[in-house]
């Protein structure tokens, strides 16, 4: 891959899993690392790019020439983005975006009681952050990730529609090597139109730099 590709561009990468807050030490989240969206942050300022990083992972090292801005939940990442929006040529949704958030945060922290042995949730869909993107977007080329246990190609392929995305990048997380957590990744990248493309197993170094060499063409 030559350099210097995305000079004069600018790429938004969203990493890590949204903290969904209960009270003030409790919240809901998930495995994800922030590897996979760090790397790809590292990608696009390798060509040039200038680099926001809208993270909830930040005790990692930031890589140099990428901007930095912490998040917690699912509606701070999508507030971030929306602040940017204008200015961006891509956004690459590598964050493990929770669905559904607590219903009401409490302002004290929740207490066990001795009257009663089970407690409930109540629960809320958390704003679709791509699918909100979507009705707004002009330039921007998006892409997305999906995480699936089950019926790869299909659910993906109903997510690339769904989000109108330029790309999406399907991974199987249900095998340990690969996805969340891990330092490689196994992916098929599918594209309106195109047949999908199964990459081989690689680094999620490598396999930042085969995304970004694929989402050059995309770009108006
Ligand atoms: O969770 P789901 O499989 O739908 O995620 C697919 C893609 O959509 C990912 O790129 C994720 O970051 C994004 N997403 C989002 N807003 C959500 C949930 C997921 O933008 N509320």
């Amino acid at each position: 891959l030559m350099n210097g590709q995305l000079q004069g561009r600018t790429v938004l990468v969203t990493a890590g899993g949204t903290k969904e807050r209960l009270d003030p030490v409790r919240f809901i989240s998930n495995d994800s690392s922030g590897k996979m969206g760090y790397a790809l942050a590292s990608a696009a300022a390798d060509q040039g790019a200038k680099v926001i990083l809208v993270s909830t992972i930040h005790d990692r090292a930031i890589p140099a020439g990428v901007t930095l801005v912490q998040v917690e939940s699912a509606q701070e990442m999508l507030t971030a983005i929306q602040q940017r929006f204008a200015t961006l040529d891509v956004i690459i949704m590598a964050a493990a975006v929770a669905d559904f958030r607590p219903a009401t945060v409490a302002e004290q922290k929740i207490k066990k009681t001795t009257d009663n042995d089970r407690m409930s949730l109540s629960l809320i869909k958390n704003p679709d952050i791509l699918k909100t993107l979507a009705r707004q977007r002009e330039q921007q080329v998006m892409v997305g990730f999906a995480a699936e246990t089950q019926q790869l190609i299909e659910n993906a392929t109903h997510k690339l529609t769904e989000k109108q995305l330029a790309m999406l990048v399907a991974n199987d997380v249900s095998k340990k090597d690969r996805g969340f957590n891990a330092d490689t990744n196994e992916v098929t990248i599918l594209r309106p139109h195109q047949a999908p493309e199964a990459l081989p197993m690689m680094s999620k170094t490598a396999l930042a730099e085969a995304l970004i060499e694929r989402i050059l063409p995309l770009l108006p």
